[in-house]
Formats: C-alpha cells, structure tokens, sequence
C-alpha cells in the first residue's frame, strides 16, 4: 500500500504556517493516541523549535489508558509537557490551561521583569488532519468557532480567540502533513480512518488489522466476531463475512464487506479501547 498526501502543497503550508509560528508563544501539538507516532509530523521539531510546547495525545477515549500513560512519561522524558485528552469534553481544559501557563512560565516571568503585566501568552494548535484540532478549538474557546476542512496552512486574515485573561489562541489551526515515508505509517493512519477509504484497499488493510489484533489484543475478535483466531488472517475475514452474513451472489463470501464491517467496528472503538502504536 503506497500513499502521498498533497505533497505539492507542502512547501506553501510549510511557509504559511513558519509566518503564523512567529507570533505564537505556544505551540499546542495534536496527535492520535492511537498512533501517536504516525499521526506526529517529524518536520514540525525544526519548524517550532524555539518555542514553547505542549503535545497532546488527542482521541484518548478510544486508546489503552494504559499505553497513553506509557506515551505520556515517554514524552516527558523527552522534555515535552503532555497530556491525554478527549478534544470533545471539556473537562481537560483546566489542566490544559495549566500546562500553557507552565510552558510559558519563563516568558511570563520575563515580561514581568520589564514591566509587562498581564500580556496574554498566545498559543496556536497544530497536527495532521483529522487529530481533532477543530474540535478541540471549539471545546477549548467554548463556541463554534474553529472553521473546519482540511486546509494545508492557516487562512491569511488572523483571528485571535480570547480564552481567559492569560491565553489568546489562533482561531485557525496549523495543518500538518503526515511522513508517509515509511509504509507502516501510511497503514496505521488509514487503519484509525484519517485517510480517505478511496485511496485504501479496504481487504489489504483488513487484513493488516486481523494481524495485528490476533497478535496484540488476543480474543478481541472472537468476542466481537465469534471466529476461531487461526493465523490465517484471510481465514478470519472469511468467517467474519460469512459470520456477519456478508456474501456475494452464489452465496460466495464478499471480502470487501467485512473488511468495511471490521474497519468500521475498529475505527469507533467497538472493539475496545485499542493502541496500535507502543513506546
Ligand atoms: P481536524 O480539525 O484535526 O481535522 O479534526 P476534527 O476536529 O474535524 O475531528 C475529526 C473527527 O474526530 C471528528 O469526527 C471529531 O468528532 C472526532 N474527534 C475529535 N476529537 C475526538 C476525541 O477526543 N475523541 C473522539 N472519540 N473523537 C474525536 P467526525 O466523525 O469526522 O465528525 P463528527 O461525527 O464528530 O461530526
């Protein structure tokens, strides 16, 4: 499975968004709980290195809470401030709001020292498509505010949401691309759904997914499916079409279906809180 994502575009939202990063002193980075490692874009280290950051494993509702701990003391240790969310509730905002004030805590201190009081710091929310930056500006700023589409870049005419007397935050968040160098990250991405199903062979995928489930979350599909876990993973789609009584004409077992069937179920947590990605 060989996949690109807009890779012309990438050198203009590259720019557009080096031009947004110079007034922000916070940058907020979105990834997938799930994958955080393929939902994280590697360029983004030498984009926002001079600035203060704050990662958040987004989606955290439909990860292993205790795989996200692991990712979490993994970034720590790396030097990042991060933290699990759900972008759809609003009860992490409070620790949300006390992790930019700790990463901003030397700039605050520094304007004091000259005599400024009360500058808001301003942060702006970055990631891949479909981490959930929309829907955690909208959360975050607590009205429908955050346009959404996937646009590369962020929109020209800047809108600053005031969210409490100490942070501003962009009202539009910065697009990141994927690396889809490696195929496996291609894979995981469009394993959780953040790639377009067109562009993905539904059966090569489910197939894919079978593997990693019989070998990582054992009993997982014979609970939701009542196959027997063999290691033949195309024997498994089998028993699932056949199972969920997805046939073709001639009572022959259609593949495509049950593929469908099984990402959709994986895709929105039905079988579980489920990471594909280990520190
Ligand atoms: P983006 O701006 O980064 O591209 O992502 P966006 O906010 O549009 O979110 C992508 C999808 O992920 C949305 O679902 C959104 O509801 C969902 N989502 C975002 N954050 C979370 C989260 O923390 N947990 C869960 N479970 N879902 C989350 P959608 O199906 O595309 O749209 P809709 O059904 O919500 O309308």
């Amino acid at each position: 499975m060989n996949l690109q994502w807009y890779p012309g575009h990438m050198t203009k939202a590259r720019r557009a968004m080096q031009e947004d990063l110079r007034l922000i002193d916070v940058v907020i980075e979105l990834v997938d709980a799930r994958v955080p490692v393929s939902s994280k874009n590697p360029d983004i280290e030498e984009m926002v290195k001079n600035k203060s950051r704050i990662l958040l494993l987004n989606k955290s509702d439909m990860a292993d809470s205790e795989i996200t701990g692991q990712w979490i003391s993994f970034y720590e240790k790396k030097g990042y401030l991060a933290l699990a969310v759900d972008a759809r509730k609003k009860n992490n905002l409070k620790q949300v709001n006390e992790k930019i004030q700790q990463a901003c805590r030397a700039k605050i201190e520094r304007d004091r020292k000259r005599g400024i009081k009360n500058r808001p710091v301003r942060a702006m929310i970055v990631g891949i498509p479909n981490v959930g930056k929309s829907t955690f500006i909208n959360s975050f700023a607590g009205r429908a505010c955050a346009k959404t589409g996937n646009r590369p870049g962020v929109t020209r005419g800047r809108q600053w949401i005031r969210l409490n007397r100490q942070v501003e935050l962009l009202d539009t968040p910065g697009i990141l691309w994927p690396k889809f160098e490696d195929p496996v990250v291609g894979q995981h991405l469009a394993m959780i759904g953040s790639i377009k199903d067109e562009l993905v062979q539904s059966v090569e995928l489910g197939l894919i997914l079978i593997e990693f489930l019989t070998e990582s979350c054992p009993g997982v599909l014979n609970d939701k499916y009542s196959v027997a876990e063999t290691s033949d993973s195309a024997e498994i789609l089998r028993q699932i079409a056949q199972n969920r009584g997805c046939v073709r004409k001639g009572n022959e077992p259609d593949y495509e279906k049950a593929a469908f069937l099984l990402l959709d179920d994986f895709r929105n947590a039905r079988l579980g809180r489920i990471t594909i990605e280990k520190p």
